[in-house]
C-alpha cells in the first residue's frame, strides 16, 4: 500500500515537471520555481472543474488548446487583492515610512505583482494626502496582462466598496472615501487622477531584471508562492533595485528572516514586514 501511493506521488511529481515545464516551452510562463504544495492544489482544482483524472491529460489540453491554458494560468497567478488590504501595514507606512520620503526631492516607488491595482491605488491615495504624490512615480507590474488591463480601467466592485471604505478608515485615511471615485449606473470607477503618476507594465519576476532605481519596493503575497530558491532569486533583484535607504514592504506572511540578504536590511517595521535597506 505505501509502496504504491509513494509511487503515485513520484509520477505526479513527475507530471507536475512535465507540465511546469511544456507551459514554460510552449506559453513562456515560468512556474517551474512555484513551491510545489500551491501549485499542486491549483493544479488538481483545475483538473477535478475539467473532468480530467491525470495531470499528463491536462498537459496534453494545454499544450494544444491556449484557452485550457488562459483557464490553468487564471489558476496558477492567484490574482487575489483589496484595497488597503492589511490595512494597519498602510497606517504604519504614512506613520513610519512617509516622514521619511518626505525628505527626498523625488520618490519613485514598485508595486511588483500588483495585480489588479488595488495596492497600488490604495498607496497613491496615501501619498495624495501626505502630499507626496505631485512628487511620485509609481511603476505598478505584474505578470499577468489581463490583470494590469484591469487595473488600468480602474473600477472597483460595487458589492465590496463598505469594506473598502472600512478599510481606508482604518489605514488613516484623513478625507471621505467617497471623493476618490464616481459611481455610475452600478460601475464604481476611480477618479482619473488617481492613475496619473502610475506606469503599469508586465514584468516577470521569475526571468526579468530590474528597469530601475527604486525608493520603495512593495511586493506583497506574491513570494510565499515561490520556492526559496525563486524567493531568493527575487530578493536579490529587489536588494539591487533599491537605492541606499530604500524600503521594502512584504505581506503578512513573508519576512527577510532566513534569507542571504537579511543582513542588509534593517527591520523598520516588524509587524508589518517593512525593511529599510542598509546605507
Ligand atoms: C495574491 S496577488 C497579490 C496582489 C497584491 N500585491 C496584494 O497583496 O494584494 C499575487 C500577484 O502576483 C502575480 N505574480 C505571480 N507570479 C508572478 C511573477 N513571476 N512575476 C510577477 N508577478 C507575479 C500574480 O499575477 C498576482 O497578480
Amino acid at each position: 500500500m505505501k509502496e504504491a501511493e509513494e509511487r503515485d506521488a513520484e509520477l505526479e511529481k513527475i507530471e507536475t515537471a512535465l507540465l511546469l515545464e511544456g507551459i514554460y516551452q510552449r506559453y513562456g510562463y515560468d512556474f517551474r520555481d512555484y513551491s510545489s504544495s500551491s501549485v499542486g492544489r491549483r493544479i488538481r482544482h483545475r483538473m477535478r472543474l475539467e473532468g480530467l483524472d491525470d495531470i499528463s491529460s491536462l498537459l496534453r489540453n494545454v499544450l494544444h488548446d491556449s484557452d485550457a491554458f488562459r483557464r490553468l494560468l487564471g489558476d496558477l497567478i492567484i490574482p487575489v487583492t483589496e484595497l488597503f488590504r492589511d490595512p494597519e501595514m498602510f497606517l504604519a507606512f504614512r506613520r513610519n515610512v512617509a516622514p521619511e520620503l518626505r525628505k527626498l526631492p523625488f520618490v519613485r516607488i514598485w508595486h511588483a505583482g500588483c495585480s489588479t491595482g488595488e495596492e497600488v491605488y490604495s498607496l497613491v491615495v496615501l501619498l495624495h494626502e501626505e502630499g507626496l504624490l505631485d512628487k511620485s512615480r509609481i511603476y505598478a507590474t505584474d505578470i499577468s496582462e489581463e490583470a494590469l488591463q484591469r487595473a488600468r480601467d480602474g473600477i472597483l466592485p460595487i458589492d465590496r466598496m463598505q469594506q473598502y471604505t472600512r478599510n481606508y478608515q482604518a489605514a488613516g485615511g484623513t478625507g471621505e472615501f467617497s471623493s476618490y471615485y464616481a459611481s455610475e449606473r452600478g460601475i464604481v470607477m476611480l477618479k482619473p487622477f488617481l492613475r496619473e503618476r502610475i506606469v503599469f507594465a508586465r514584468h516577470n519576476l521569475a526571468t526579468d531584471s530590474s528597469f530601475n532605481e527604486f525608493h520603495v519596493v512593495f511586493c506583497r503575497n506574491v513570494m510565499i508562492y515561490f520556492n526559496s530558491e525563486l524567493s531568493n532569486r527575487v530578493h536579490g533583484l529587489f536588494y539591487d533595485s533599491l537605492a541606499a535607504g530604500g524600503f521594502l514592504v512584504l505581506g503578512g506572511r513573508e519576512s527577510l528572516a532566513f534569507t542571504p540578504i537579511e543582513d542588509r536590511y534593517e527591520t523598520w517595521n516588524d509587524t508589518h514586514r517593512i525593511y529599510r535597506k542598509i546605507l
